[in-house]
């Protein structure tokens, strides 16, 4: 039964028919893709909040009815506009100084809500108003920080059904994980976009810190040939349900072991004869160099990730780069460095690309 304040809009739908403005009534599991949808075409009202109509489905505040597919367009009269998260702890009568203390940014992830919450006073109602911002979401985790060899996150369910699954889209490609057993980093997000970028159809690539699929998928998804490797079980797990969801089967060969072991066999003939591109996307990537650098073709390029404390960026780890090639009597050119995020206080995430020869 929907919610009472909802109203019949008539077919044609026509705002301003009396009645008070428009929403789109959809499936809450679709509600993110329908969000973009809407957005796309122009017609999603972001000064309103998307409401629950009924135990299944949203109400998604539009300005004209939309062409593509909703289930039916409804009026929603007297809707008050609630413009961001800050009007709806001012509506749960926070101060200013508490909304003050209220974090800046959160990560919607499907219908998982990730956001950093030190210091925030109530974190019930902070989730819970994240929650009327982002109608297509239900489940709010507080992140906790991320440690350990397999990177395993620390998290706690602030507001909403406590579901950690989901399924998060972007650059059209699909991410499914359980936030509370793997991790997730949206500040990588760029990062993830343009190693889709860089490869080329039919290039071989070795991922040797793959987790879910973070690069392996945009990646495949753009034609080359993933060797993926992941030693983390529960991250494993959702990497092989990723080549599904995503399609791409046939160029991911995904590997459940330490990559050391497994670059050690593609770097023995007869087995390989080598590889274009190794990407090493861990803090402690400089550890595996002399294995990232053993099935490399020359002229091939490696990604280098690591977390460096601000007076040694970019210097240490092209260093380190050139150092491992050097024990090969290779030798180096940086292609491109760069800042993917901040870390921590004085300590940068970067990423160097070399072309080793
Ligand atoms: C930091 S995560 C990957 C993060 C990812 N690059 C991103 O952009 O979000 C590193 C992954 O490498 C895996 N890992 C760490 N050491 C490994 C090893 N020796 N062999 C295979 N996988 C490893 C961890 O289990 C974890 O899933």
């Amino acid at each position: 039964m929907p919610t009472d304040e909802f109203g019949e809009a008539s077919e044609a739908g026509e705002a301003g028919e009396g009645g008070g403005p428009l929403a789109a009534v959809v499936a809450k599991q679709e509600g993110d893709a329908a969000i973009e949808r809407l957005r796309a075409e122009g017609v999603y009202d972001a000064t309103r909040t998307v409401r629950e109509f009924d135990a299944d489905t949203i109400a998604v505040p539009v300005t004209d009815p939309p062409g593509t597919d909703v289930l039916r367009v409804v009026r929603q009269p007297g809707a008050r506009r609630l413009r961001g998260l800050e009007d709806h702890l001012r509506e749960r009568g926070w101060t200013d100084r508490e909304i003050d203390r209220a974090p800046a940014s959160w990560a919607v992830l499907g219908t998982v809500i990730l956001v950093d919450i030190d210091g925030a006073p109530r974190p019930g109602e902070l989730g819970e108003a994240l929650l009327d911002l982002h109608g297509g979401a239900d489940t709010v985790l507080a992140r906790r920080g991320i440690a350990g060899p397999h990177r395993e996150p620390a998290v706690e369910v602030v507001a909403g059904a406590g579901d950690t699954e989901t399924v998060h889209t972007e650059h059209g490609t699909r991410y499914a994980m359980d936030l509370a057993t793997v991790m997730f980093s949206p500040g990588n997000k760029a990062e993830r976009a343009r190693m889709g970028e860089v490869v080329a159809a039919g290039e071989r690539v070795i991922d040797m810190f793959a987790g879910i699929g973070y690069f392996t998928l945009p990646m495949a998804r753009a034609g080359a040939d993933v060797t993926a490797i992941e030693r983390n079980p529960a991250a494993f797990r959702y990497l092989l349900e990723n080549v599904r969801l995503n399609d791409v089967e046939s160029a991911v060969h995904p590997y459940r072991a330490d990559c050391r072991d497994v670059l050690r066999a593609a770097a023995t003939p007869p087995q390989s004869d080598g590889v274009d591109r190794v990407v090493m996307g861990y803090y402690d990537a400089h550890e595996y160099l002399d294995s990232a650098l053993g099935p490399l073709v020359p002229g091939g390029v490696v990604h280098v990730h690591e977390a460096t404390p601000e007076p040694l960026v970019f210097e240490r780890p092209v260093e380190r780069v050139r150092a491992a090639a050097a024990e090969r009597d290779r030798t180096v050119e940086v292609l491109d460095a760069r800042r993917v995020k901040t870390h921590s206080e004085g300590v940068v995430h970067v990423v160097v690309d070399a072309r080793v020869d």
